[in-house]
């Protein structure tokens, strides 16, 4: 039997890392001019510290963590989401005495043991990045305007900005209260999960995706009529912010996040063509995760980007890796020669690839065309008692002998 992949979890193949890798270079960028530093965390922690900040009562903590002893007896996960390892970290290495307002980034594999579909896998990849120490709801703005920079910057199109305010410890439990005597009076319509709720997490039934629950909870009343002053001010702020920055965005008092840390703003970024699982980006802040984890009272903002499905989005963009020359040395002399060629290529950043086949030119040739080669050097007999080589442009089909320094210039001039 053939050894295969486990479900939900993907290979990226050559056709696709060059797009990922894109992304990712893209992302470094723009973060970097934000003034965000690269931060890499495990991908095992302690069941701990996903149950603590993610929430008992959340989907991702009551299914969907792969959660495992090992052999010491200790419980441990792979990370579901990065925001409580960043947090974890942040507090270890005490990171708030050297950096008062800390802007980290993380990249890579998160695992949840949902039911795989297109767009939902069990290890997917983010890009994430988090704000630890701001309060000002200009943060929200800034970091926002940031990946909305980063799409635009990427070529996503038809994609919407959602914006919402959880409350604070001390709104939301008037607001969860009132949610509850709601939801006690539509009963009879909600799934078995929000059922069970009610009491511990009556705010899930706004995010459950089943039908009923959509119906049953239409008229629920809305978080945001509920917050507090401040949280309301904080609110009032971020739109203002968003404002004056230009970026387009919608309220949608429903969207209460799969997470329990969020605290004020959540915000979501969906796109069309990504059907039910159409959230590409999600975030928000966190304000009480840092202290309730064992450090000190700290305001956080962050979010982080669903890798695969921001490829989707971009996959009809075709992203070359820049144009591929092949050497075709003919004989052991002629190998010689060109291996002072290659490396003076591949110093000044060009891609290229050395055929060892033997086998007549014209084989040689072909195999060269089916790696998608742009240009073939070849080296022979000739070549070599002229001093030259023959360079071949296969998108004109034209070919040139030059002298070794010419062709390097001849190919750099091309492309990236
Ligand atoms: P999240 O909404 O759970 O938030 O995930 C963020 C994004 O990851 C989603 O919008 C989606 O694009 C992608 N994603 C989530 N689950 C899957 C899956 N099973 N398959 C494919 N893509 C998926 C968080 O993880 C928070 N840590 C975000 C954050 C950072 N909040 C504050 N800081």
């Amino acid at each position: 039997m053939n050894i295969t992949a486990v479900r939900g979890f993907n290979d990226i193949l050559p056709d696709r890392s060059e797009l990922w890798r894109h992304i990712e270079d893209e992302a470094r960028r723009i973060f970097s001019c934000y003034g965000f530093s690269e931060i890499r965390v495990p991908v095992v922690e302690r069941t701990e510290l996903f149950s603590r900040s993610i929430g008992e009562t959340t989907d991702i903590v009551e299914k969907e963590m792969y959660t495992f002893t090992d052999r010491r007896g200790d419980s441990l996960t792979l990370r579901p989401e990065g925001t409580a390892p960043v947090v974890r970290a942040y507090i270890e290495h005490k990171l708030y005495n050297e950096m008062p307002v800390a802007r980290l980034y993380y990249t890579g594999p998160m695992y949840r043991y949902e039911r795989p579909q297109k767009r939902r896998y069990r290890q997917f990849y983010q890009i994430g990045a988090e704000v630890l120490g701001e309060t000002s709801p200009g943060v929200d703005a800034e970091v926002i305007e940031g990946l909305v920079t980063l799409f635009k910057k990427l070529g996503v199109v038809g994609a919407t900005l959602h914006i919402n305010s959880l409350g604070c410890p001390e709104c939301r439990p008037r607001y969860k209260e009132k949610l509850e005597v709601f939801l006690e009076t539509v009963k009879e319509k909600l799934c078995g999960n929000c059922l069970r709720r009610i009491e511990a997490n009556p705010l899930r039934a706004l995010d459950c995706k089943n039908p009923g629950c959509i119906e049953a909870t239409g008229e629920a009343p809305a978080i945001l009529e509920a917050v507090c002053g401040e949280c309301g001010e904080h609110f009032t702020a971020l739109r203002g912010h968003l404002g004056e920055l230009g970026i387009e965005y919608t309220v949608n008092p429903r969207m209460v996040r799969g997470l329990d840390y969020y605290t004020k703003t959540t915000f979501e970024i969906t796109a069309e063509g990504l059907g039910s699982q159409n959230a590409v980006a999600a975030g928000g802040r966190y304000d009480g995760l840092v202290k309730e984890l064992g450090g000190p009272d700290t305001p956080c903002f962050g979010f982080a980007i669903g890798m695969e499905r921001l490829v989707l989005l971009l996959e009809e963009r075709s992203v070359s890796a820049g144009p591929l020359t092949v050497l075709i040395a003919m004989g052991e002399e002629a190998g010689k020669k060109g291996t002072p060629f290659v490396r003076v290529l591949r110093e000044r950043g060009k891609r290229v690839v050395v055929d060892y086949g033997d086998g007549s030119l014209k084989n040689r040739m072909k195999r060269a065309h089916r790696t998608g080669a742009r240009f073939v050097v070849i080296v022979g007999e000739d070549e070599l008692a002229d001093g030259v080589v023959t360079v071949k442009d296969m998108e004109s089909g034209g070919q040139d002998r030059l002298p070794p320094e010419k062709a390097v210039d001849r190919i750099a001039a091309e492309g990236v």
